[in-house]
């Protein structure tokens, strides 16, 4: 099995997977793709040409047509400039159920190798990068935190209640890892990482470091 230089980075939401996989990349030489956006790209097409996040044609059709690009730190979907836009918490609930879609995740799922092949590797985060999209990236990290924790992130990050926001979190957990396609899962092999105690720059270290003793093997 031929290894590819990409560290896949998952886990749920709040565990600091973004955060972590925007510092890595550059102390690694990679670039960095943020899974997650590109389905919340798709949720937001949904709700922008008013197609029901259940209908599963419409979807079809949509993912075929859709425009997404990323330039400059910004995200452009169809044209629009939607960096903020898909960070609102009705982005983050469509995202979760367009994503229990098997096509949307084929379609993009192929967007993603294409990426990586492109780029000669990468940092990916996401649900799925080790168990679906790179199951030969040569470092799988798998980041949880404790649920009080991620929802306190959350809240500040979102200026939003913390119990509100925990029970959105926990409904959107539920969806992501119980889903029948490709659910949230830590693959074996995974470093399971538990940043409810740890620093931002503690995370970064540890993947730096296993990067550093993987990168040997390529
Ligand atoms: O990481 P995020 O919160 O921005 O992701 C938004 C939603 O997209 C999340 O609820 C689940 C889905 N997702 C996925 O199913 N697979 C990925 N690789 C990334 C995100």
């Amino acid at each position: 099995m031929s290894l590819h230089n990409v560290i896949a980075i998952d886990g749920p939401t709040g565990s600091g997977k973004s955060t972590v996989s925007k510092l890595v990349a550059p102390l690694v030489g990679l670039r960095y793709l943020d899974t997650g956006a590109m389905y919340r790209a798709i949720g937001f097409a949904a709700y922008e040409k008013g197609v029901a996040l259940d209908d599963t044609d419409g979807l079809v059709a949509l993912v075929a047509s859709v425009s997404i690009e990323f330039a400059d730190g910004e995200i452009i979907v169809n044209g629009v400039k939607a960096t903020q836009l898909i960070r609102e918490e009705k982005i983050s609930q469509a995202a979760s159920k367009v994503a229990t879609n098997p096509e949307v995740r084929e379609y993009l799922v192929e967007r993603q190798r294409l990426w990586v092949q492109k780029n000669g590797g990468g940092v990916l985060d996401g649900r799925d990068i080790a168990s679906v999209v790179c199951p030969d990236a040569i470092v799988k990290v798998f980041l949880t935190a404790d649920v009080e924790e991620r929802a306190k992130r959350r809240a500040v990050e979102q200026s939003s209640d913390h119990s509100e926001t925990r029970s959105e979190l926990v409904q959107r957990d539920d969806r992501d890892s119980q889903r029948k396609a490709s659910p949230l899962v830590a693959v074996e092999g995974a470093t399971i990482i538990d940043t409810t105690h740890l620093s931002i720059d503690q995370v970064v270290e540890q993947v730096v470091e296993l990067y550093t003793q993987a990168a040997s093997q390529l």
